[in-house]
């Protein structure tokens, strides 16, 4: 692509590629700082202590130093970003409000750093950011205006969309993200899975779709982190990763609000699906913060497949 100003694509930087899909100066703005951040997340990652913080959040999880630390960080940057309405994410225990008025603000929904226990076994980690207009976290993820994750792998991507298709950004010798690959698409179906949660406590529904798959040849790709594993699957153009409800965990792990959505939304605007395993994960209503919720993400025919399973084995 060149852009308008004749720069070639892999001189385009964030800003410039937001400016010229018409994204509003805000939310530029607030995109910007989001990626800002994550230049202090890097270095917090490969310096930082790899400990715990003797806290816990809202889910019982045992808090990293890590998961503080870089939740301070994009808090920081969030407060004064001067676009942000209201925020929350996995390390908060509530909403925090920043500004009373929501006109041409934004809210936030983050996980600072995904896969955090991934850190200390060197794995690749992300910061995954979910963003509606106005002062409303609790909306179907149909309604985010944007949705943006990093990637801190061995480089460092960002890949964001406004809903004008999916686009990623590399880290350049700069620090600067520049335009690496427009409109990533998803074939129909796929060749690589990542099934998340342990095997034996699948429901039937669910042996039956991962053995289908299993017939069908399909890769075990499986890294432990949502941001990587999700990003194979937007770069490869294939896959579904799923995490799905367990016996004795109906709702399976992942959070609504700052995993689920944010990735749904990506993914829908690449051609694929996101399913809790009966309705799409875009038109789910939270009812509270910290939900969870089951995942069949990916190449939109085998999530249709997972659903089928589901609709006739349980
Ligand atoms: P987080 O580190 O933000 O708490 O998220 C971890 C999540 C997600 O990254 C990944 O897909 C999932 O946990 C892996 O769960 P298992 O360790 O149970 O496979
Ligand atoms: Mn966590
Ligand atoms: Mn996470
Ligand atoms: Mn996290």
């Amino acid at each position: 692509m060149i852009s308008k100003a004749g720069k070639t694509k892999f001189q385009i930087d964030l800003r410039r590629h937001l400016r010229e899909n018409y994204v509003n100066e805000n939310l530029t703005h607030l995109i910007c700082e989001i990626a800002e951040a994550s230049k202090y997340i890097i270095h917090s990652i490969s310096t930082g202590d790899l400990g715990v913080a003797g806290t816990s959040n809202l889910y019982g999880e045992q808090q990293l130093a890590l998961d503080v630390l870089a939740d301070r960080i994009l808090r920081k940057r969030l407060e004064h970003s001067r676009v942000v309405a209201n925020m929350m994410s996995e390390e908060m225990d509530e909403i925090i409000p920043v500004s009373p008025d929501c006109d041409g603000k934004y809210s936030v929904a983050f996980d600072p750093l995904d896969g955090s226990s991934l850190v200390d076994v060197n794995l690749a980690v992300g910061t995954i950011v979910s963003i509606f207009e106005g002062c409303d976290l609790l909306q179907p993820g149909r309604r985010q205006v944007a949705a943006v994750y990093i990637l801190y792998g061995p480089r460092t991507t960002l890949v964001y969309s406004v809903g004008k298709g999916v686009h990623e950004f590399g880290m350049n010798m700069l620090r600067e993200y520049t335009l690496l690959k427009e409109n990533l698409t998803l074939q129909p179906q796929g060749n690589l899975y990542s099934p998340g949660g342990q095997r034996n406590l699948y429901t039937p529904g669910v042996e039956g779709f991962v053995s289908k798959l299993e017939g069908r040849g399909v890769k075990l790709r499986y890294s432990g982190g949502f941001v990587p594993d999700i990003n194979q699957i937007l770069l490869k153009g294939q896959g579904i990763f799923i995490y799905p409800h367990l016996q004795g965990h109906p709702l399976g792990k992942l959070r609504l609000l700052f995993e689920l959505s944010p990735m749904a939304f990506l993914i829908e605007q690449a051609g694929g699906a996101a399913s809790d395993g009966h309705r799409p994960i875009l038109d789910l209503q939270p009812k509270q913060i910290h939900e969870r919720s089951p995942v069949f993400i990916g190449c939109k025919d085998d999530v249709a497949m997972a659903e089928d399973f589901i609709r006739r084995l349980e």
